[in-house]
């Protein structure tokens, strides 16, 4: 257990303090750490009820939608390195954050997902945000939620 862990991170300081957990059991375990960040599809409007959905894609929204992610993901290995001395594997991928993370948890052969129970969302008084709900029950490997 915790040969491979894979934390998913959004920029956020509950996302930071699950790197610091996932980043010890990795230490601790002598596992390989591997770091994601998921952004969305720009047009997906998956999961809301809206009537409206864009009639076209814009490019440059989805280059920096990309961008961002790669820069979380950057800041992430920065941080595990710089504190712990670990060289993690970055990944950013586009997708569906719940089901991306879960795919990529498993395409990456994981036994561990490492994530925050909240992130960026502003809902105070919720326990676990939408993203950390889903995965919870669709992982299909070990998952520390991180309070
Ligand atoms: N796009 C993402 N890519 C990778 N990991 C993510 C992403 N969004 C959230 N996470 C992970 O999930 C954890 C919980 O975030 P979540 O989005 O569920 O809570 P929230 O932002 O407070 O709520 P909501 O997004 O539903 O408003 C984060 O700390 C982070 O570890
Ligand atoms: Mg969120």
């Amino acid at each position: 257990m915790f040969k491979q862990i894979l934390a998913a991170v959004d920029g956020s300081k509950h996302a930071f303090r699950a790197l610091d957990v996932a980043a010890d059991l990795a230490r601790t375990y002598g596992g390989d750490l591997n770091i994601l960040s998921v952004y969305r599809h720009h047009s997906a409007v998956e999961n809301t009820h809206s009537l409206v959905r864009p009639s076209a894609e814009v490019p440059d929204v989805d280059t920096a939608m990309n961008a961002y992610a790669k820069e979380v993901v950057a800041r992430a290995c920065d941080y595990v390195r710089d504190n712990y001395g670990i060289e993690a594997a970055g990944y950013v991928r586009r997708g569906q954050p719940a089901r991306t993370i879960v795919a990529a948890a498993n395409e990456l052969e994981c036994d561990s997902i490492v994530m925050g129970s909240r992130g960026l969302g502003d809902m105070t008084g919720l326990l676990l945000g939408s993203v950390s709900h889903k995965v919870t029950s669709l992982a299909e490997c070990t998952l520390v939620t991180v309070k």
